[in-house]
């Protein structure tokens, strides 16, 4: 046999695919696990929030002969439910059935809306630090990320002004989470319209991640952070992502949405949608259910997630780290005295414990677009209890004083 082999090898693109810096560190903890060491996660966003009964009960309830496909834009009777919400929710956003197209979670949404404003070269413009899969998503479409720095001394705020002077000639759409992953900002009715104003004067979508629209801290109870489906003038240019992973703790259900009032930008998300065949049958019934969840559940989510910022924003600063408190999602960007957060979260992770408990975070220079930026920053999702994320900030304190002595633990 003297058959020539030819040599195979995965793409550049493949190769070159950006690692989650969320889960980066997720096999070292699975070896400490192992190792019998306790370890309390707080490198991603999975809550630990009971998801809503009713939720449950749908999947529960679920009793066809054939699990079949679903409409590729969704089930009618759950896009018209989503309507009448994204009506409640913005006054006069004049939102029906056919301006949403039901997605396998906001990630779907992301990359649907991300492809269907951009061509090959183009790029999107977003501020860091960022979401990781947008960069994620950018790179799978052969597209450009550029970023606006946003910094711990100003509480990570946007600046529209910034947000335009950082656009260029390939610039199509901007990016932007309200509520922030992983910083906490909450966009005002201002900023969005000055955001609006940015877009339409320089011709560029608004893609407005609103995934954690009811997580916003220190106002009045049953306060969302503002759609942009009620800023005048954001008909032809805003897209929504929508999710109920993290509004009715379901990550798991992998229902999420794309609104859109243009016509175009429809069109081709269903086309995208059609190419996928459709998004999951059963999960879009326990999306459903979700609309009817009661105002208290939200009230008691929302106190909830207050305390514990409250409770992880103290700790830090008994143990000398000030970060200003934010103002809503469930994630808190904390830069360390540490010159490599990476180096430090995977020895915290894998070689520290403090009475065989230790810490997973997510270092962030993965969120940066910018070399270098967030070399000393980690990023904590306050997911689990008040007693555990007190604890997690004492592991912290003892990790940074043994790692900052070299000591050997
Ligand atoms: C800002 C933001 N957008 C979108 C998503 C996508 O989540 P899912 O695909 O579970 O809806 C996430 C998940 O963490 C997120 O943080």
């Amino acid at each position: 046999m003297n058959e020539q082999m030819n040599t195979i090898a995965a793409s550049k693109r493949g190769l070159n695919a950006p690692a989650s810096p969320i889960r980066s560190l997720a096999a070292l903890a699975r070896k400490s696990v192992d190792r019998g060491v306790d370890v309390l996660f707080l490198n991603i966003g999975q809550p630990d929030i009971p998801t809503p009964r009713g939720m449950i009960d749908a999947y529960r309830n679920y009793d066809e002969t054939v699990l079949a496909y679903a409409p590729s834009d969704g089930f009618v009777e759950y896009r018209e439910a989503l309507a009448t919400y994204y009506n409640t929710l913005a006054d006069g956003a004049g939102i029906d059935a056919d301006n949403i197209v039901v997605t396998v979670g906001g990630s779907e949404a992301l990359l649907f809306a991300m492809a269907a404003v951009t061509d090959p070269g183009d790029s999107v413009l977003v501020c860091e630090p960022y979401y990781t899969n947008y960069a994620g998503y950018a790179h799978l479409l052969g597209i450009g990320v550029d970023a606006v720095t946003t910094t711990p001394d100003n509480s990570y705020h946007i600046d529209p002004a910034e947000v335009e002077a950082a656009i260029t000639p390939t610039t199509k759409a901007i990016v932007i989470p309200s509520p922030g992953n992983p910083t906490g900002v909450v966009l005002t009715t201002d900023q969005l319209d000055a955001l609006v104003d940015v877009c339409r004067r320089h011709g560029l979508f608004y893609i407005a991640d609103e995934v954690y629209r009811e997580f916003v801290y220190d106002e009045p109870t049953g306060t969302r952070a503002p759609s942009i489906l009620n800023c005048d003038g954001s008909e032809e240019i805003a897209i929504v992502i929508d999710s109920v992973s993290k509004r009715y703790s379901a990550c798991g259900a992998r229902v999420g949405c794309l609104v859109t009032r243009n016509n175009d930008i429809r069109t081709a998300a269903l086309h995208y949608g059609q190419a996928r065949l459709s998004p999951a049958t059963v999960d879009q019934y326990a999306g459903l259910a979700a609309l009817d969840t009661p105002a208290t559940y939200f009230e008691d989510v929302v106190k909830e997630y207050t305390a514990r910022r409250n409770v992880l924003v103290q700790g830090l600063a008994d143990i000398g780290i000030t970060v200003a408190s934010p103002k809503g999602a469930f994630y808190l960007a904390v830069a360390l005295p540490v010159d490599d957060a990476n180096a430090f979260s995977e020895w915290m992770v894998s070689e520290f414990s403090l009475e065989n408990q230790t810490i997973c975070v997510a270092p962030l220079e993965g969120f940066y677009n910018t070399p270098g930026l967030g070399r000393n920053e980690i990023r904590m999702a306050y997911v689990l209890d008040q007693a555990k994320l007190k604890r997690c900030t004492e592991i912290l304190g003892a990790a940074l004083k043994a790692w900052n002595n070299g000591q050997p633990t």
